[in-house]
Parts: C-alpha cells; structure tokens; sequence
C-alpha cells in the first residue's frame, strides 16, 4: 500500500509499506479520508516521542476490510471514523474495533473531520466542566477543530454567554458564525473583558493565556487545560486561592482516554456523532488535501493560517504521493 512517513529529519516522504493486519479486538480499515490536526504539528517538531520513519495520522474514516480476532465479521464492509495512535496517512489502517465508529448516514469526509476532535470538544463542555443552563463560557483557539465544536456543544448545553478568543480579525470574523456571543483577538484578551469572569473556560494554549485565565474565572468556575499549544512552560496554580472561591482546575486526555477506558471515549464520540447525524453540529472542513500536500498543510495548521477542518484525500487519490 502507499502511505506517507515523517522522516528524522521531520519531512513528509510517501513510500510502499506492506498493509498491516488486524490483531486481536482490532479492525483494518481501507481508508477514504484522513483528519489533520493540531497533534500532526506536534508529532513534526518532537513533542511526542515517536519512532522514526513514523506513519503519521491519527483520524481516519472509511469501509473495514479486515476483523481480528474476537471482532464479529458482520462489521466488514462497515463504513467508520477511526481514532488511531498513528498510521491514517496510507490506503490501510489498523485501529482499536472499540473505536471505530459506525458513521450511518454521515459522508466519509465529513466523518474524518470528526476525527479526536468532536469528542474531546463534546467531553470539554459536558463531562470535564459539565457546563450548565446559563453559565458563561470562554473559549480559547475559538476557531479551531476542537474550538468550533465546543461553541457549538457549549450552546446545546444551553450555556449563556460565549467568548471566543482568536489569533486575527479573519479568524474571528470565521469564528463568529460558529454562535459566540463575542469574539476577542488574542491581543485584547483579557483587557477587553473589563473585569468579567466566567464559569468555564477551555484552556489549549497555557502560559500567560493559562495564568490569565486562572483569574478570569468566577466563583465555583471551573477551567479545563486541554493543550499547550504556546508552550510547555509549567503554570503553577494555588489551591487554597481555587478553594476560597470554589473554582477547579481540571484537565482532559483523550489519547490517555483511549489506552486506560476506550469505552467511554467511544460511548462519547456515539453521541457526539448522533448530535452530527442530526445537524445539531456541523464539522466545518474547509481544506483538503492530497498527500503530496501533507507538508504544507501541517506548516498552514501551525501558523494558524487555516480555519475550522483541514483533512487529507486518500482514497481515489490517482496522483502522486
Ligand atoms: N487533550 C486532548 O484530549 C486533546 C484532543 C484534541 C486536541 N487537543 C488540543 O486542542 C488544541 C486544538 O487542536 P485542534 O486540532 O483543534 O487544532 P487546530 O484546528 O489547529 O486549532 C488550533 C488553533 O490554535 C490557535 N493557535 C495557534 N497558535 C496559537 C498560540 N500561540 N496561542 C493561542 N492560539 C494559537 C490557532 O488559531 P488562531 O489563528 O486563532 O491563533 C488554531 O486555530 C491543541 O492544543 C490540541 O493539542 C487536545
């Protein structure tokens, strides 16, 4: 099969692999459409240790051409989005059958723009921060995957107003038609909110934007650190000061999620996608991409030149890798 592999040197290079196999409570899926998303910039530029030549892609959809052992063979021919800890980017991936996701009616691109995304944004508002009727959200990276998503759930959860903070006035004019109440550029955060506070704020960047958001929060707010997408630095925070004020800081790990209780990250993204067969949620893509063009698609993610959903082409794919 064709499949593309980041090299130590942290390019892309497409290759001819032999196609892997199903293991044990696993599936192979011949795959239509893979996702790209923040963690692919990570995986570029070393964050997650990674064996070089790595497979790289981490969503995928398409049909199962293969079950393992103790997977019923009534799933072949099923059409799915799979999570996966690598591998998406090539005709062929193996993923947990756990977490390959029967899609119904939903068309395989829009399914591989579902990707970890949908349900770590869907776990953000209803099980992490448990956002209730009325309660004021912040968001931050507001018009990214997970961003647009979370807008969208924060509102079925009927949440009162909604912040989004974003890197440019282009971003926040495509942020906006997502729900917020108010979109903020990254510059005026939080000088803008005049003293306001929140009671849940979605927290993916840390440093500065995390320490500010501490302060931000109202009494018995809570603040989800999903991301370091600034940088690593440590943020401390003090617990007596978040108990004065019974504020908590809480954090959310799909792919810890996915290795410790797959089930319930499953169970999360079943929901998530009757919510999208439903259009109660739409999954914006608004690029897509052929494999030659991997490079360049991480480099537009990293530089936040892209909005919403940026997925890759696979299947039907005639030109070159
Ligand atoms: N913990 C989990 O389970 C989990 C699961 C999925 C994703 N994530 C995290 O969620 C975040 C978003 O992922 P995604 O796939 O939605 O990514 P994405 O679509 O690429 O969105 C990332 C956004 O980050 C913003 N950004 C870039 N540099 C920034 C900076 N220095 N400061 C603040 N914002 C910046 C960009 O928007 P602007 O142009 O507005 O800056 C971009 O829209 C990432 O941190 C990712 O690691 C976590």
């Amino acid at each position: 099969m064709r499949a593309i592999i980041l090299t130590g040197d942290g390019t892309y290079r497409a290759t001819e692999l032999d196609e892997p196999t199903a293991g044990p409570g696993e599936v192979a899926i011949r795959v239509a459409h893979a996702g790209i998303q923040w963690g692919d910039t990570m995986v570029r530029d070393g964050h997650f240790a990674v064996p070089r030549p790595f497979v790289p892609g981490f969503e995928a959809s398409g049909h199962i051409v293969a079950v393992g052992e103790g997977v019923g063979e009534g799933r072949l021919g099923e059409a799915v989005v799979a999570l996966t800890t690598a591998g998406a980017w090539a005709e062929v991936v193996v993923a947990p059958a756990v977490l390959a996701l029967p899609t119904g009616e939903i068309p395989l691109r829009t399914a591989a723009g579902f990707g970890w995304g949908t349900p770590t944004a869907y776990d953000l508002v209803n099980t992490a921060t448990r956002v209730r009727p009325g309660e004021s959200v912040l968001i931050h990276a507001g018009g990214g995957g997970v961003g647009t998503l979370a807008v969208q759930f924060a509102r079925l959860a009927g949440a009162g107003r909604i912040v989004g903070v974003v890197g440019s006035a282009a971003k926040a004019e495509y942020a906006g038609r997502f729900g917020y109440d108010e979109v903020l550029l990254r510059d005026e955060f939080p000088a803008k909110l005049d003293g306001e506070r929140f009671d849940v704020i979605l927290d993916p960047v840390g440093g500065l934007t995390r320490q500010h958001s501490l302060r931000r929060l109202a009494p018995h707010g809570r603040l989800a650190v999903y991301g370091n997408i600034s940088g690593y630095e440590p943020i401390l925070a003090d617990t007596n000061d978040l108990l004065m004020e019974g504020k908590s800081l809480v954090t959310y790990n799909s792919n810890l999620l996915s290795r410790t209780h797959p089930e319930r990250l499953a169970d999360t993204a079943a929901r998530a996608l009757e919510l999208l067969t439903q259009e109660r949620i739409r999954i914006d893509i608004t690029a897509e991409y052929s494999p030659a063009e991997l490079g360049l698609a991480v480099q537009r993610l990293f530089e936040g030149a892209t909005n919403g959903k940026s997925v890759l082409r696979v299947a039907g794919h005639l030109g070159e890798w």
